[in-house]
């Protein structure tokens, strides 16, 4: 989808999307429009239960006294409320409209409206962004799709007075799009052509943008003694590997000790001996989706090179049942030294992030730790696909990732930590054993976790298990790969982190 930004002008072809606020107050656009076609507008909505409300939409085909083949009127809700996230879903929500109807090209009118609460340019960018993100699909593998199923839209203008300065806020916001699709890609890819190895060589390709990459095998990470990772990929015949980015954007007298993000890069979980029901497996492909966020968030730093020094580590690993997979029973030791007996080898997750958190912490003494995990089914039980679970040492952070998540419409959800719930994961056998009882399974797993940062170390874990997929689209949203996560933290990023 290309979206360009240019003036004010009534488009001779295509669809033109007008605002109506709440209560059927035209924008001076949808009164022009009204004008020249002889009061349709306003008869189109006597003739519908279009009120003008948040993001309601009447579509209009082929009024006369107008060049253009279509008019969509867009419920603008009260403009004094409308947030960066509902300007987003506004733009979203002409595309999802439009996308399929044979038009090739839509314009969205930015009116200057008096009581909105961001100026036209932002308002334009938002649009813009809102329209890119809705726009995605992963369609590489249908080589038998019908012509007429395909998306016609091709194109989207954002005209208003001053296109300049909505095009400069722009392209911040098309490099973190650029990030999510990147995310998205990745986790839709199937197992078979996305593991360990060819998930880091999808990585690598962001040395272009200045990331700096290394990538760790098999070898390597037996002579850091990461046990607890390499315990999980023991039955697999991909080598693991763990990648470590860096984006290096901080100004130079600034903070030099970077944030770090840490992601969960199970590039398939069968579940191992421990193996998963067959209904639904074929999920699991997507069990690396806290990597791929890691990854689209490095690009959509790297893009927008924001002031910032951040590293991104995933362990990456495919979880398979063979006769060189570890046992249910099995006692690893983590590169922490740590020891854990392995009850359960389909909560591979957490062992897989053990020694990644351990590693980072080692290495970068970063000042804060963000991991991002499919981790626990436990959390779509508690949350549902709404909400992200936050787990979190360290009040201020936490406070900043739920008001980053809020601001973006990437919500999380605060749980709680405590000894009571780490008493659960205690083992007679080893120093702790890789799951609790049933009861607070998503808690558990982050009290695991937690038992892999440092004293002082300031760590955020979100799960993200009922969030990186989704069977139904949202108006930014398609469906399939969410990419959720990677405008959050960049939005975390860009309010805290940046010099
Ligand atoms: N990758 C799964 C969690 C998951 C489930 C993600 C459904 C997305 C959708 C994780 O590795 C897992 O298997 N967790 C187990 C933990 C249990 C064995 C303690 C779970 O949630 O059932
Ligand atoms: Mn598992
Ligand atoms: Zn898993």
């Amino acid at each position: 989808m290309k979206i360009s930004f240019g003036l004010p002008k009534l488009p001779k072809t295509g669809a033109i999307a007008a605002g109506v606020a709440e209560g059927g107050k035209l924008s001076p656009t949808a009164q022009e429009i009204d004008k020249l076609t002889q009061g349709a507008v306003k008869r189109a909505i006597k003739g519908s239960r279009f009120t003008g409300k948040k993001g309601q939409l009447l579509d209009l085909v082929a009024p006369a006294g107008l060049a253009a083949e279509r008019v969509l009127l867009v419920g603008l809700g009260r403009p004094a409320d409308l947030q960066d996230v509902d300007l987003e879903n506004l733009g979203g929500a002409v595309v999802g409209r439009l996308a399929t109807t044979g038009v090739k090209e839509a314009a969205i009118m930015v009116d200057v409206i008096e009581g909105f609460a961001a100026k036209p340019a932002q308002r334009a960018a938002r649009y813009g962004f809102g329209a890119l993100l809705a726009a995605y699909r992963f369609d590489k593998y249908r080589t038998k799709e019908k012509p007429d199923s395909k998306p016609s839209l091709a194109k989207v203008n954002v005209l208003l007075r001053g296109p300049a300065a909505a095009q400069k806020a722009f392209a911040e916001m098309e490099k973190v799009a650029e990030g999510v699709f990147l995310t998205r890609n990745l986790v839709s890819e199937p197992a078979n052509v996305l593991f360990p190895k060819s998930l880091a060589a999808e990585a690598r390709k962001l040395a272009t943008l200045g990331v700096k990459l290394q990538v760790l095998g098999e070898k390597e990470m037996k002579r850091l003694g990461m046990g607890a990772l390499l315990g999980v990929a023991q039955g697999s015949a991909n080598e693991p590997q763990l990648l470590i980015m860096r984006w290096d954007g901080a100004a130079r007298a600034k903070e030099k000790r970077p944030i770090a993000f840490v992601g969960k890069g199970v590039t398939f979980d069968s579940g191992g001996i421990s193996i998963k029901p067959a209904a639904n497996m074929e999920d699991m492909k997507w069990d690396m989706g806290g990597a791929g966020v890691v990854i689209g968030l490095m690009k959509a730093l790297a893009g927008r090179k924001a002031k910032v020094n951040a590293v991104g580590i995933c362990g990456l690993v495919e979880n398979m049942p063979s006769g060189t997979a570890q046992r249910p029973g099995d006692i690893v030791t983590s590169m922490s030294g740590q020891t854990v007996e392995v009850i359960n080898t389909d909560a591979e997750g957490r062992l897989v992030l053990a020694d990644a958190l351990w590693y980072v912490q080692e290495k970068f003494k970063p000042r804060a730790i963000v991991d991002l995990a499919t981790l626990t089914g436990a959390i779509i039980v508690a949350l549902g696909h709404e909400y992200a679970g936050l787990f979190s040492n360290d009040d201020t952070l936490a406070e900043r990732i739920a008001a980053a998540g809020k601001a973006v419409g990437e919500p999380a959800w605060r749980m709680p930590l405590g000894d009571a719930y780490d008493k659960a994961i205690d083992s007679d056998a080893a120093d702790m054993k890789n799951v609790g009882n049933r009861a607070g399974g998503s808690i558990t797993a982050a009290q695991f976790l937690q038992r892999f940062v440092q004293k002082g170390t300031a760590w955020a874990h979100l799960d993200i298990a009922g969030v990186t997929w989704s069977t139904k689209a949202k108006s930014t949203v398609p469906k399939g790969g969410t990419g959720f996560g990677v405008r959050l933290l960049d939005r975390l990023v860009a309010e805290h982190y940046e010099s």
